[in-house]
């Protein structure tokens, strides 16, 4: 059973990718309260290959990660003496990226004799929503949507997720990146697509769903990327057009209805099989406009409470991970605790 404990404060930290961020947040017995996030975004490096490059993430989190942390409790007007814990991502991710603030974190904790603790950064993603709607009613649906991660899950609290289905190729954040660089709109691809779409007068012909024959429940978005890349072989105009082209704003407007209703089509019928109260919608494809839409009709319809994290604590962030880790058991041996890329739920 999770331990809700009436008042702690937490360092959050994360570097699973490609941002950098520390957060302080406060738990208190109405729910976690968000003190100071820091976040710094290496989108200027790896915006040039289209991708993260992980050996630059990691060299670039080292230069970042102290001042993150310094800047987190600056911002929170505390010091590590103030500290009740330190939280932060042990997995999946880069193994680089991870172990920078990952190592950093133990020696914080070893010098300063502040209680440690490993978060699953898609436990993380879950706890984003504790901040606008701490009271959530379980059993939720969780959709979790970013540039790695296309998974639902059922969560019976705040601290378990159980996997109902996931994507069996891309990942629906990827999309959008691929999709930008095919249109040469900049990385990542998922604000500058939202920002297209929201503009288009009106949208090109719709993709056509992926149809699978066995039969199981499941997502598929590399066919996306082919179909996108079809349409820009056939009108080569499209690739430097930009994001003032009608043409372009058009296609990203599909792609983002496309995406946005795929992703929700399984949850009125997973809502019901499950007796699902709730619909929580999480990771940086969250921040998008459509999908927030459509997700608040959906729920509607179907009945469900609806928790969306507010933009900057969709995407990946400090925040989220203190207040995982706030309901979480403190690790007793930090420092034999390793990063893991591969993290598995419940390990
Ligand atoms: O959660 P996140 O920050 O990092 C990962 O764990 O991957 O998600 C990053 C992903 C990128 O693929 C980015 O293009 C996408 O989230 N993203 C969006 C939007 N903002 C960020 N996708 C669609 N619409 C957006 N507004
Ligand atoms: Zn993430």
């Amino acid at each position: 059973m999770p331990s809700y404990t009436i008042r702690m404060l937490v360092l959050g930290l994360e570097s699973s990718c490609d941002d950098c961020s520390a957060a302080v947040v406060e738990e208190t017995a109405a729910g976690p309260v968000l003190k100071s996030l820091v976040r710094e975004s290496q989108d200027a490096i790896h915006g040039p290959f289209g991708g993260v490059v992980p050996e630059l993430a990691a060299r670039e989190h080292l230069l970042q990660v102290r001042a993150v942390m310094a800047g987190a409790l600056a911002q929170a007007g505390i010091g590590l003496k103030n500290l009740d814990r330190i939280a932060v991502t042990r997995g999946p991710g880069l193994v680089g990226s991870l172990l920078a603030t990952f190592s950093a974190s133990k020696a914080l904790a070893w010098r300063e004799g502040i209680p440690w603790v490993g978060v699953h950064h898609l436990l993380g993603h879950l706890n984003a929503t504790r901040f606008s709607a701490p009271g959530l009613p379980f059993p939720a649906l969780v959709l979790l949507v970013s540039g790695g991660h296309t998974h639902l899950y059922l969560a019976k609290d705040w601290t378990s997720l159980q996997l109902l289905q996931k994507t069996r190729d891309d990942a629906a954040g990827e999309a959008f990146d691929k999709a930008a660089r095919m249109l040469n709109l900049g990385y990542p691809g998922g604000p500058v697509v939202d920002a297209c779409a929201c503009i288009a007068k009106r949208a090109a012909d719709p993709f056509t769903p992926p149809k699978f024959r066995d039969g199981k429940a499941s997502w598929s978005f590399s066919g996306l990327k082919t179909a996108v890349k079809l349409r820009v072989e056939r009108n080569p105009r499209l690739a430097a057009a930009g994001a003032d082209d009608p043409e372009v704003q058009g296609l990203c407007r599909s792609l983002q209805e496309a995406i946005s209703t795929w992703l929700l089509k399984p949850v009125p019928a997973l809502a019901k099989e499950h007796g699902a109260r709730s619909l929580v919608i999480s990771g940086g494809v969250a921040c998008n406009s459509r999908l927030r839409a459509d997700a608040e009709a959906v729920a509607a319809r179907t009945g469900l409470a609806l928790a969306i994290p507010e933009p900057r604590l969709c995407t990946d962030n400090g925040a989220m991970i203190a207040a995982a880790g706030a309901l979480l058991e403190p690790d007793a041996e930090p420092w034999i605790q390793n990063a893991d890329a591969d993290l598995k739920l419940g390990a």
